[in-house]
């Protein structure tokens, strides 16, 4: 049967994220904001995925009719796999934050988790990258994920901080062509300071902070967690106390990253200021 004109109006484009666990994700608030601000007529759901069942969920919901999906833990690099044609970042992130379903069947995977951290710091929090020397703690997906659009920045200096060092020395090879960048264990820091520290560990998730020493930060520095959570990470609680500058936590890259998400979709990137304000408010 083909679908009248008033139908099709009134069908909305489907979307979701997808993630294991999911239930608390605030993605569907952000995109259903988005809509609100255009107009447009989506429904934007949260699917709790099995871990071993992803790529059926992704045919699933694209035989549904889905338009295109968020990805988030532990999914990302699946979701890369999965991709029939990739944007530069998710290639260099290696992992995949936003699948867009081409008309041609095509699984286009982009990610938009490093351009939303980079909106974050320099149109929210007004933070220039260029010609700084920033720090970003740990080595993980989380870090891979920004390393590309941080460097993009041409930062005078990036340095990866992780425990276990060959895991950042393996990324600042693999980043090496794109600025500057050097790989370090938390006891070299001693005595380096820095105006932009990202932690990109998950060691906010447990309650801990990675070792740092203290005068990590230089005059007017930023302290930036990738988390977010009710009250400041245990890393933005000691930035405050041992000379940050500025402390944020990571809901303006939640939201950034979304709005990303939303342009590649439908064309338009949302305004995202009111939404984070909604979001700090509850
Ligand atoms: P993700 O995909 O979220 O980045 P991951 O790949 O498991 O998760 O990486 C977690 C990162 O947090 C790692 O860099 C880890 O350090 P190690 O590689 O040395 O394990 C870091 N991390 C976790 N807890 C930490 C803590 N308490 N202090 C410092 N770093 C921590």
């Amino acid at each position: 049967p083909v679908a009248t004109k008033a139908e099709k109006d009134t069908t909305p484009a489907r979307y979701a994220v997808m993630g294991n666990p999911v239930a608390h994700s605030k993605s569907p608030v952000i995109h259903k904001q988005f809509a609100h601000q255009f107009g447009h007529n989506i429904e934007y759901a949260a699917l709790w995925v099995d871990t071993d069942g992803f790529a059926e969920a992704v045919q699933q919901f694209r035989a549904e009719g889905g338009k295109g999906l968020n990805v988030t833990v532990p999914f990302k690099l699946e979701a890369f796999s999965l991709a029939d044609n990739l944007s530069e970042r998710a290639k260099l992130a290696g992992a995949v934050n936003t699948i867009r379903f081409e008309v041609d069947g095509k699984i286009f995977g982009d990610n938009t988790d490093g351009t939303g951290l980079v909106h974050d710091l320099t149109k929210n929090l007004n933070v220039h990258l260029r010609g700084r020397k920033i720090l970003v703690l740990g080595a993980g997906g989380a870090v891979r994920g920004v390393l590309g659009p941080l460097l993009k920045q041409n930062p005078a200096l990036l340095v990866i901080a992780n425990r276990t060092v060959p895991k950042a020395k393996e990324l600042a090879k693999t980043f090496a062509q794109f600025g500057k960048i050097e790989a370090v264990g938390y006891d070299e820091l001693v005595g380096k300071r820095f105006d932009v520290v990202i932690n990109g560990t998950s060691a906010s998730l447990k309650g801990e902070m990675p070792p740092l020493p203290v005068n990590v930060f230089a005059g007017n520095a930023v302290a930036y967690d990738m988390m977010y959570g009710d009250k400041p990470t245990p890393f933005l609680e000691w930035a405050m106390l041992h000379g940050a500058e500025t402390a944020a936590d990571g809901l303006g890259m939640l939201v950034e990253q979304a709005a990303e998400s939303y342009l590649l979709w439908r064309g338009v990137r949302p305004e995202t200021r009111h939404v984070i304000a909604a979001l700090r408010k509850g």
